[in-house]
């Protein structure tokens, strides 16, 4: 077969120059370039006496995964006898393409190939098989093999996909996920998928319906991460931090998880690689996937699962800041007056310690206004959004209630987040907990636990930390020690390791 995929790559390339990226964006739609295509083709591990091949890739765009995958199955020419593509697209401006891309496949594949165009919504269009066996396991046509990239969209709780697959969703999903959940749906028992999706999915409450049932109906074989987001995708600035998934559709937990990551090649040439033990990548009862590439990573997980308190059981909670600066501009002030408060944003943290007034502007507000306020007791200050060249993901900062003596009241933008008490905290409670999230161990806990660089509350306070007394003698430690950094706050960390 003459190399179809890169013919099928041109041919995309010319269809991008000709629509606007804003159109494609608004269903969702994204191509995946060749290098990534044909690596996540090669990642199938092949049953032994393949004789015949049913393929399925949905949201197929103009074909570069169908011909990805019917490119390596080439290499069966011994034992295949046929291959079945079923593609599904829904977006009428491409299906001529694809069809015609599907057409070229089947005309150059060695091994006999037969292909259906299902110009069809992939999930409403198989909601009464999806429902059904909820309730009774209705014969339904299963796949060999399930490739994909599904688009990346945002919906409605009560859109018609939403509604289809009423099981994975908690609020507004994402079409993305719904993907995967019907991918494995439509795999034969013991066979396997490949799919790219954001990492989002991997952590935090929001999924958590989605990942029980997916990581329950299947398994994690492979993990691949890229370190830039753009060597997925050719041409298209894809802000999502991007994995490969390879997943088998068994009950059967595995032994252990192949994790790949590649840095900044497109070609997939110097791949690191780290077979991490399954219970280490898939844990707890929500589920969470630790994207583990090396034993430093295995000993932090290990290390950290060992506290067994969260913040919210110890009295605590992480929150977000309460303003949106931008929202109520005709409150703030660039100087203190009888009427201001303080407001707080991440650029008063500085090296661990809250330093203001910095001459910024709009750092008072002048408010009554109850859900922009909160008293000023002892917090711990953590910065929301960091950047990816940081060497930081968690940037806290002790803030201290007496130093701003003046005041009941303060606030704090929502680019910060904090941690207060239910019963105020004590200044080595607080140096306590700083002790935690300035240490090594959490950062890489985060890091690894949450590719992205926000800081997400709801998903600190679900991090493993030590009881209360705990942190109130590491704040002691530290404080004796007269040095906030991150070695200093190290060094008090191991005691308790
Ligand atoms: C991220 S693109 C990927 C395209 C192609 N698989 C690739 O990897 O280059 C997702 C595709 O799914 C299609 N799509 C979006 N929603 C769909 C739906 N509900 N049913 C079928 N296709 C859909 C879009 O039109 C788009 O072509």
């Amino acid at each position: 077969m003459p190399n179809i995929l890169s013919h099928i790559c041109e041919r995309t390339e010319s269809y991008l120059a000709s629509l606007p990226k804003k159109a494609r964006k608004s269903i969702g739609q994204f191509f995946t370039s060749r290098e990534t295509a044909a690596f996540m083709a090669s990642l199938f591990r092949m049953p032994a006496d393949l004789s015949q091949a049913m393929l399925l890739d949905a949201g197929a765009g103009t074909g570069i995964l169908s011909a990805a995958l019917v490119e390596r199955l080439q290499e069966y020419q011994a034992t295949l006898n046929n291959i079945h593509l079923v593609c599904y697209e829904n977006d009428a401006q491409i299906v001529g393409l694809l069809r015609d891309n599907l057409e070229l496949l089947a005309k150059q594949s060695a091994v006999p190939l037969t292909y259906e165009l299902r110009e069809q919504n992939y999930i409403v269009s198989q909601r009464a098989d999806y429902e059904k066996t909820l309730f009774s396991r209705a014969k339904h046509e299963k796949f060999d093999f399930v490739i994909g990239n599904p688009p990346y969209l945002k919906i409605g709780k009560d859109a018609p996909e939403a509604l289809s697959m009423p099981d994975l969703c908690y609020g507004a999903p994402n079409l993305y996920f719904l993907f995967a959940g019907m991918g494995l749906f439509n795999l034969k028992d013991d066979a396997e998928m490949v799919y790219i999706m954001p990492r989002s999915w991997t952590s935090g409450a929001y999924f958590t319906k989605f990942r029980k049932k997916f990581l329950s109906d299947g398994k994690l074989t492979h993990i691949h991460i890229f370190d830039s987001r753009n060597d997925v995708f050719d041409h298209e600035d894809v802000l999502q931090e991007t994995m490969i998934v390879r997943v088998k559709k068994t009950s059967t937990e595995p032994e252990s998880v192949t994790i790949t990551s590649t840095h900044g090649n497109h070609d997939f040439h110097d791949i690191h690689c780290y077979q991490a033990p399954y219970h280490a990548v898939v844990t707890g009862k929500d589920n969470y996937v630790f994207i583990l590439s090396n034993d430093t990573d295995k000993e932090t997980v290990s290390q950290i699962s060992h506290f067994n308190h969260t913040l919210p059981d110890i009295g605590l909670k992480m929150r977000t800041g309460l303003t949106v600066d931008f929202r109520y501009r005709e409150l703030l002030s660039d100087i203190k007056t009888d009427d201001t408060v303080p407001l707080f944003y991440s650029q008063h943290i500085k090296n661990g310690k809250v330093v203001f007034p910095v001459s910024k502007q709009g750092e008072y507000i002048k408010t009554t206004q109850s859900s922009l306020l909160q008293m000023n007791t002892n917090l711990l200050f953590v910065k929301r959004f960091t950047s990816k060249e940081e060497h930081r993901r968690l940037q806290p900062a002790v803030y201290l209630s007496s130093e701003y003596k003046e005041y009941s009241k303060i606030s704090t933008q929502n680019k910060i987040n904090f941690i207060c008490g239910e019963k105020e905290l004590s200044t080595e409670q607080v140096f306590g907990l700083y002790v935690l999230f300035n240490s090594t161990l959490y950062d890489n806990y985060y890091r690894i636990l949450n590719g992205s660089t926000q800081v997400n509350s709801t998903e600190i306070n679900t991090l493993p930390i030590p009881d209360l007394s705990t942190i109130e003698q590491m704040g002691k430690e530290l404080l004796a020690m007269h040095n906030m950094t991150e070695m200093a706050c190290n060094h008090v960390m191991e005691k308790y390791l």
